[in-house]
């Protein structure tokens, strides 16, 4: 008794001297009411960069020795960039993030978990497979949308499905992605309409200027993209699409890198510059939402690719321009890193299961590890090759 009536004075003593007791302040997580976003989200808000990356970023930092390149790697883990929800397990890497975001600040998220994803290669097939639709919709898509919900005061900026409705319209011949389709359309109808938030901004993946770029994809493919975006209601969250994502090209290069190749005649969008006019066009006529935001994470260096297609851990590129809503095009609300370079396209292991020839083409860098694993050295390559300069 004596203890208690002892601790109950003291705690007294410490009440009345309360200010000078007071804990510091912790950084500031999300805004001071809910978020509303209208318009482009990146005009009033900068690209987080996300604890995830900015983990991998500090880590291999620590590996270098020399010391003005291990100064230029610790300025990477402040640039901006998304975090990629690629499993249902990965969906715990949410929270955290969530932690540290300032109200001027939007955290990017890749959704990326279809069935049978990575339905024309192998290097990023998913863990769910053709046919579990319903696990992608009650064990994937709600949590995430819970998670949001309950964090109104946070903006957000989602990926959606990088590649998928893309492949159905250029791999239909594939036996794969044949399987794939319908659980890809409805899945991403169904993300894109309960992923519809007010505080939520999402662009739908478009692929890039050397996929739907051709002529003779730009109609079929936005028709895909925009027959997905009405089966959701027509969300109005969507702003548009997303290009060049985890990819390589210019934005703006004249003449593009294949433009003079025997087949350049045949496809207008030689930089994603050109893509943005011509699929954006495309949309427009498709009846869809037409921003675009543009991934310039690892388009630093071109002329390294043997074919426009190769997509593999391509050897010799470098970081790109950082995250800015400066892009002096209208059509453009953004150029942002959303794949986090340091992290592999994909083993060059011959002898893995979800080995892709591509990882082993005379352009990719070897060795790699997994997709979505890091890559030390290739980091290092990257920021060697940083335009503008770290
Ligand atoms: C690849 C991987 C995925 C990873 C992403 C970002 O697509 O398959 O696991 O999260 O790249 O590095």
């Amino acid at each position: 008794m004596k203890y208690i009536l002892g601790a109950v004075a003291a705690f007294a003593t410490a009440s009345l001297a309360a200010p000078a007791l007071e804990v510091a302040p912790r950084q500031a997580s999300g805004c001071a009411s809910p978020v509303t976003l209208t318009g482009n989200p990146f005009a009033s808000k900068t690209l987080h960069p996300n604890n995830f990356y900015r983990a991998e970023v500090t880590a291999a930092a620590a590996a270098i020795s020399d010391a003005s390149l291990k100064a230029s790697a610790l300025k990477v883990a402040n640039v901006g960039s998304f975090l990629w929800i690629d499993t249902i397990a990965n969906i715990a890497r949410i929270e955290p993030a969530l932690k540290d975001v300032p109200c001027n600040n939007i955290l990017g998220l890749v959704i990326y978990d279809l069935p049978g994803r990575d339905c024309a290669a192998k290097a990023s097939n998913g863990e769910l497979p053709v046919g579990s639709i319903n696990r992608y919709k009650t064990e994937y898509i709600d949590p995430i949308v819970k998670l949001i919900k309950a964090h109104p005061n946070t903006a957000f900026a989602l990926v959606i499905e990088p590649d998928s409705l893309p492949n159905l319209v250029t791999n239909a011949n594939l036996a794969t992605c044949q399987s794939s389709a319908s659980g890809y359309r409805e899945g991403v109808a169904y993300a894109l309409k309960n992923l519809n938030l007010p505080n939520v901004i999402m662009y739908l993946d478009a692929g890039h200027g050397g996929w739907l770029g051709w002529d003779a994809n730009l109609t079929p493919g936005a028709q895909e993209l925009a027959s997905a975006w009405k089966n959701a209601g027509s969300p109005a969250q969507l702003r548009g699409v997303s290009s060049n994502v985890a990819g390589w090209n210019a934005w703006i290069k004249t003449p593009g890198e294949f433009e003079n190749t025997p087949d350049g005649k045949y496809n207008k969008a030689q930089d994603e510059k050109r893509y943005v006019q011509y699929f954006g066009a495309a949309l427009a006529a498709a009846g869809m939402p037409n921003k675009f935001i543009v991934d310039t994470g690892r388009n630093a260096v071109q002329g390294l690719r043997l074919e426009w297609g190769d997509w593999c851990n391509v050897n010799g590129a470098g970081f790109g321009v950082r995250p800015t809503s400066n892009t002096g095009d209208a059509g453009v609300d953004a150029f942002v890193w959303v794949k986090p370079g340091g992290e592999s396209d994909g083993t060059s292991d011959t002898s893995a299961v979800r080995y892709d020839s591509f990882c082993g083409k005379n352009d990719a860098y070897k060795p790699a590890p997994e997709a979505g694993t890091w890559n030390q050295a290739y980091f290092e390559m990257l920021l060697r090759n940083a335009k503008p300069a770290f």
